[in-house]
């Protein structure tokens, strides 16, 4: 059994040693607990010669990316460039319904930016005199991903289930870049606790974990701003009425998302024809199977009164109670 703070000391020489003293590392934070941990790891062992790149995708949370922004530069002295691509993404996803295909563009343009960052980064560590150059691009996978990516390349999954799809093959092939996975033989727990030990805070190292495509999957039907604007708030209020009822940490994950039909709803005297808002939220414990979380009845009803009182345009909150098999923990 070993100690955290020993396993820290030897990752970090670990990384010093295979690094060296002059090459750059660059890779791409999400404001998730993994590739946090990564990111002061890498700091930690390199300081600024490791770069960070958070890529806005258009489809983020209420608030996320200025989050991740003031947390890892501010907070936890990450050297960190946020790239806004939100037009790029929303526009990219116009009239795509199809969830496979909204992954598969959002996958798609997220190594494009990403790309076009880390040449940038390039070009700039060229004139920088104490660095060399980019050599190593570093991503926080776990061990239940090594495994799940063993029986990926076994059998047809349903769902092309990556963070970040082909960035890694993208990064080595195409700019020969060599792969650095720190994290790779742990499981989240042990990360969560390596975090604590990091520094990093609380509410980060207990978030729920949030896919790569975003609210791109928990809003059935198409992407648009309007929609992405609903869900957004709706997700605000329901998760920070879970914060402040203090039962986040009960739950391994919960959102609001949206339906693609329509319900109808009286407000004041009048009928509207307005949104329909799904909430959902589950325990897990390895994302594979999940059962409804047990919400206490008047707190549910509370959460929708509001939603429905604050985010215009909805009419109507349902709470999903299915389980995983047969539902999935996201809409598509
Ligand atoms: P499902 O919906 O398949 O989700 O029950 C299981 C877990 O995987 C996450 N998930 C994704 N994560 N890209 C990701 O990075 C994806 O395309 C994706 N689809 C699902 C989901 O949030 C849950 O934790």
């Amino acid at each position: 059994h070993w100690v955290m703070a020993d396993f820290i000391q030897q990752t970090i020489s670990d990384i010093r040693k295979i690094v060296g003293e002059k090459a750059q590392v660059i890779g791409a934070v999400s404001g998730g607990v993994d590739s946090t941990v990564v990111a002061k790891l890498m700091t930690e062992a390199i300081g600024d010669r490791f770069h960070a790149v958070h890529i806005d995708n258009g489809v983020m949370r209420l608030n996320e990316s200025q989050e991740v922004q003031q947390l890892l530069k501010q907070h936890l002295g990450i050297n960190l460039t946020v790239i806004d691509g939100s037009k790029v993404f929303l526009d990219g996803l116009k009239g795509v319904t199809e969830p496979e295909k909204k992954r598969k563009i959002i996958g798609g343009l997220f190594i494009d930016l990403f790309e076009e960052e880390a040449l940038r980064i390039e070009k700039a560590a060229e004139n920088t005199p104490n660095a060399g150059k980019v050599e190593f691009f570093v991503q926080g996978t776990l061990y239940p991903d090594v495994i799940e990516s063993l029986s990926f390349n076994l059998s047809d999954t349903i769902k092309t289930h990556h963070n970040v799809g082909g960035l890694p093959a993208r990064m080595m092939n195409g700019q020969g870049l060599k792969l650095i996975e720190p994290l790779r033989m742990l499981f989240k727990d042990e990360v969560r606790a390596f975090g604590r030990q990091l520094g990093i805070e609380e509410g980060l190292v207990m978030r729920h974990p949030f896919p790569g495509p975003g609210i791109a999957i928990r809003i059935i039907g198409e992407v648009t701003e309007e929609r992405v604007n609903i869900v957004r708030k709706a997700d605000h209020i329901f998760i920070s009425m879970i914060k402040e009822a203090g039962i986040y940490d009960e739950m391994a994950q919960a959102y609001a998302g949206l339906d693609s039909n329509r319900a109808v709803g009286v407000m004041g005297d009048a009928r509207v024809y307005g949104y329909i808002i799904i909430l959902r939220a589950v325990c897990s414990v390895n994302f594979m199977t999940a059962e409804p979380y047990e919400f206490d009845f008047k707190l549910l009803t509370k959460i929708a009164r509001r939603i429905v009182n604050e985010v215009d345009g909805v009419s109507r909150v349902t709470y999903d109670i299915t389980s995983k098999p047969p539902g999935t923990i996201e809409l598509e």
